[in-house]
């Protein structure tokens, strides 16, 4: 058949903010065999989710979607091996970052960590997808990934230089009843 384009992607994240447990769901065993998280191999996932431990370095994984075939570098999020994060930005297509909902008390050093990346000399000329997963969506105490319960929009502005400001009080006009 048709050969899959080879895409390498980088996993990254704070650590157990859940980057190795979501590449293990999108690996193979899951999804080919038996479909994500289909309620009869539910057992079968958690299994495979109770043996992850805290990463090492980084873990190579590799799964495909339906036109691409992916490697993942799954990259340690512990504070002593961030630094290994910045040599692989060259060589990847895209980036996963990983957030977890229920770390508030770290929320600050999960988007220093965002800005850090997406700053970075081999980053910021490129244009590479970011997809960002805010992970642990089902704790109670979980924050939002959006504001749901209201209408919202964001604008960049100079109000030094009045640009973008009429564009969000237009926004305004439009959303106030
Ligand atoms: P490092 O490898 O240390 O960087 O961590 P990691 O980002 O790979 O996290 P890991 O996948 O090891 O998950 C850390 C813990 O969070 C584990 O106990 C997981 O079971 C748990 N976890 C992962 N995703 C979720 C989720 O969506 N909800 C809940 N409640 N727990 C999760
Ligand atoms: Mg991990």
């Amino acid at each position: 058949g048709l050969k899959k384009k080879e895409v390498n992607v980088l996993c990254l994240g704070l650590d157990n903010s859940g980057k190795t447990t979501i590449i293990n769901q999108l690996k193979p065993s899951n999804l080919s065999l038996y479909g994500p998280l289909s309620d009869d191999w539910r057992h079968v996932s958690q299994t495979q989710t109770q043996d992850i431990v805290p990463t090492i370095g980084f873990n190579i994984e590799k799964f495909k979607s339906s036109s691409l075939s992916f490697t993942v570098f799954d990259m340690s999020g512990q504070s002593r091996y961030r630094n290994l994060w910045e040599h692989y930005y060259k060589e990847s297509h895209a980036i996963i970052f990983v957030i977890d909902s229920g770390d508030k008390l770290r929320m600050v050093v999960a988007k220093e960590e965002l800005d850090t990346l997406l700053n970075h000399q081999d980053m910021c000329s490129r244009r590479m997808p970011v997809l960002l997963f805010a992970n642990k969506s089902d704790l109670r105490e979980a924050m939002s990934s959006n504001i749901k319960d209201k209408p919202w929009h964001i604008c960049a502005s100079n109000a030094v230089k009045g640009e973008g400001l009429q564009e969000g009080v237009d926004w305004l006009q439009d959303h106030i009843r």
